[in-house]
């Protein structure tokens, strides 16, 4: 028998969508306001699901406390109140859309959670908007 517990997180960001290649013109008819040079914030919210099995002596699935750590470690100190175009290594040619955060995420989080467990995550980038991945 297996669960999934959630822990939930937030970061503030800033960004802008667009092509280095493309002009002026054609990454505001693709990526509309999100284009906009002096870039823009998000509030992201972010679900993370770890799925495994109770540990029968503790009755936990996974140390809260040591996934509360590990996603603040990986995701609020590299990415919160962070301009991510100028400041995130992974961005420099990646366009940070919701897509390509969450998966940024889900790898950076991966490497730190133990391979018995599976790792599902779901990135608000809006509150209508959100990505879910699981690798
Ligand atoms: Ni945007």
């Amino acid at each position: 028998m297996s669960l999934t517990i959630y822990r939930k997180a937030h970061f503030n960001a800033a960004h802008r969508l667009f092509r280095k290649d493309w002009s002026d013109a054609k990454n505001k008819e693709v990526f509309g306001k999100c284009s906009n040079p002096n870039y823009h914030g998000h509030n992201y919210e972010l679900e993370v699901g770890i799925t495994g099995k109770i540990d029968p002596e503790t009755g936990f699935l996974i140390n809260l406390d040591v996934l509360k750590q590990i996603i603040k470690e990986e995701v609020e100190d590299a990415l919160d109140h962070k301009n991510l175009n100028l400041e995130v290594p992974e961005f420099k040619t990646l366009n940070p859309t919701v897509e390509n955060i969450a998966l940024v995420v889900w790898n950076k989080l991966r490497k730190k959670i133990d391979a018995k467990y599976g790792l599902e995550i779901k990135l608000y980038e809006t509150p209508r908007n959100y990505v879910v991945y699981s690798g």
